[in-house]
Order: C-alpha cells, then structure tokens, then sequence
C-alpha cells in the first residue's frame, strides 16, 4: 500500500496543475487536472504526443460521467454497473466541461472509472476529472511499472506512485456509445462477448476509427521490430534472420527447440500472465538492444483477444 502522505500530496499537485503519474489495473496513467488547460498541455509535451490526440478522463465514480457527457445512453449505464470500477473506456457525446484540449476539438469525450484502490482514493481526494494517457513517450509501449514511467518520462513528471506492477497490464477495452450503435474501439480486458451479454446486441470491433492514435498502425511496438509467427514457423525463420545477421529475440509461451544464438524470452502458458508480462518484456527487450522480436502469439481466449490486437499493431509497418 501507499503511504496516505504521497496520496495527499499527489491530490496536491493535481490541483496545483502538476503531472503525477498514477497506477491503474492496466497500466500507469500520466495524470492532469482535466479541466485545468496548461496542465493537460504538459501531458503533451512530457509524452510527445500531438495534441489532437484525446485523453481519457478518469472518474472516482459513475455518478460523475453524467457531467462529462451531454447525454448518457442506456447503454452507458448498463455497462457502468456491470463493469465499473474496471478496465472499460466509454467514448460519449461530451458536454461543455470537457473542453477541446482532453477531446481533440471532437465532439465525443472518452470516461473511465477505474478499480486500483490507490487511483481511486486519489480520485475522491481529488474530486474532479483526471486525464490521463498512458504513462509513456508516444507510441511506445504502455508503463506497466514505476520504473517504466521513469524511464519514459523521467523529470518531466512530479510525482510517481509507484503500486508495483499493474495486475491486468494492457490497456482498457474502449466502446464507442456516441453513435447509434455501440463499437469496440481497442479491445482489452472486458471482451465483446461480456459488452453483448450485457447490451442484449452485437458490438462490433471497428477497425477504421483513426480518431483514436491507439488505432494507429505501428502504435504499441517496442523499438525492436516484431514479426509474429505460429509455433510451427518458429525455429525455421529465427534461423534464417540470426544467418542475415540479425539481433533475434523470440517471446512465446514455449521457446523449445531453437538455435541457440536466438534469445529466448519465455512467456507465462496462462493468457492473463502472458498479458501481464508483455509490456516489461518487450522493454527488456529493447535495452538489450535486439534487432528484431518474434513472437508467437497466444489463444485467442480472455485476454488473448487484446494481446493479439496489439501484437498486430506492433507488427504492422513503421512509419
Ligand atoms: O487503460 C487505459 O485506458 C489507460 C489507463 C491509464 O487508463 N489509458 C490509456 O490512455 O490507454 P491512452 O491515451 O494511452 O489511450 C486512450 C485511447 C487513445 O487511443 C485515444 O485516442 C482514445 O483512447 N480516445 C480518447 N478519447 C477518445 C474519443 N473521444 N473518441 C475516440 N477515442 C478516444
Ligand atoms: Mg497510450
């Protein structure tokens, strides 16, 4: 647990205009006051991410979205009782409080009432909305530890608080409720088939919605390139990149069977310990300084869904 000191203190910062770095059930949030400009600015230029990118606003309790959002479908409420406190992100048409510098000058504002207990006692202290963006540089893999924030970010943020390692590690499952029809926009912890049980309807995963950077291709990838590749394909293509003269690493849940020059990073077989482990393995990876990361994906089941999405995005072509 965490000293009620820094919890103070971070509330302290929040509405002096500070950045504080936040742990969630997913991963490490870099926090602002949502409704104060300058410091949501500093998210900005602490990450290096465009400003036209929207933020997340984080919530003490579902109550508080009424005021983010200029209407609350059905579908908000449904999925706020059956799933919040939690890892699930709702995109809504945003009232006045939720200005062009959270949104990207859209007209829908994405909430989220989080389920780590020390965000969320920073969040009541706090009382208001708190941005927060993944606690990372932009377009790198999510903070899914303290030291991953400081590495990222380092001075550029005023207080860390560190709870340990995030226990889902991959970010929220985002829904799209603004239009007629309810979409995933990321997939993550709550899968489709829990929003559909609960919506009585199909939700589509939408693939197309640029708006969101987390769609973007090439996002969530290490420096390292990645390839995917089944079980099979593995020992075959580590061999031939270490003869190109490659720097391989090889992430799976079981790396049996390879040369010996390829460097194994083994995986949890579970897919929520796979999920958990994946940002810090990948982070390890990259300051070893590996060329290139193959991965063989795990079971499309539970969180399987979510790593997949984002190993993809890490595979797919680098600007
Ligand atoms: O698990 C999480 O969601 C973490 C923790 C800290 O809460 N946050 C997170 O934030 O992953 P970020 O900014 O790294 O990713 C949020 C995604 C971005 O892809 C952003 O474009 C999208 O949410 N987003 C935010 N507002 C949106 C909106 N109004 N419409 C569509 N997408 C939106
Ligand atoms: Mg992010």
């Amino acid at each position: 647990m965490i000293d009620p000191t820094l919890i103070a203190k971070a509330v302290d910062l929040l509405r002096l205009g500070g950045l504080v770095a936040l742990p969630t059930e997913t991963v490490y949030g870099l926090g602002a006051d949502a409704e104060n400009e300058l410091a949501v600015r500093r998210i900005f230029a602490a990450k290096g991410r465009p400003s036209s990118h929207p933020l997340i606003v984080h919530l003490a309790d579902a109550r508080l979205a009424a005021s983010w959002a200029r209407e609350l479908p059905r579908s908000a409420s449904q999925l706020a009782d059956a799933f919040w406190p939690g890892p699930l992100t709702m995109v809504l048409p945003r009232s006045g409080r939720a200005s062009d510098w959270i949104t990207g000058g859209q007209d829908t504002v994405a909430v989220r009432v989080p389920a780590h207990p020390v965000m969320r006692e920073v969040l009541t202290a706090f009382g208001g909305g708190i941005a927060a963006p993944s606690a990372n540089r932009f377009g790198r893999v999510s903070a899914t530890t303290a030291e991953h924030v400081r590495a990222d970010l380092g001075d550029s943020v005023d207080l860390i608080l560190d709870d340990g390692p995030c226990s889902i590690g991959i970010e929220s499952t985002i829904v799209d409720l603004a239009s007629d029809a309810p979409s995933v926009l990321r997939p993550g912890a709550i899968s489709r088939a829990e929003l559909e049980r609960v919506l009585g309807r199909e939700v589509p995963q939408r693939e197309s919605g640029i708006r969101a950077p987390g769609l973007m291709q090439s996002h969530y990838a290490p420096i390292a390139g990645v390839e995917l590749v089944t079980a099979g394909e593995l020992r075959t293509r580590a061999e031939a990149l270490l003869l190109s003269g490659r720097r391989v690493a090889v992430v799976a849940a079981n790396p049996l069977d390879l040369p010996r020059e390829a460097a194994a990073f083994s995986m949890p077989a579970d897919v929520t310990d796979f999920a958990r482990a994946l940002y810090a393995t990948f982070r390890e990876i990259d300051r070893k300084g590996f060329d290139l990361i193959l991965v063989v994906p795990p079971p499309d089941s539970g969180l399987g869904w979510a790593i997949r999405d984002r190993l993809i995005r890490a595979a797919s072509p680098r600007r």
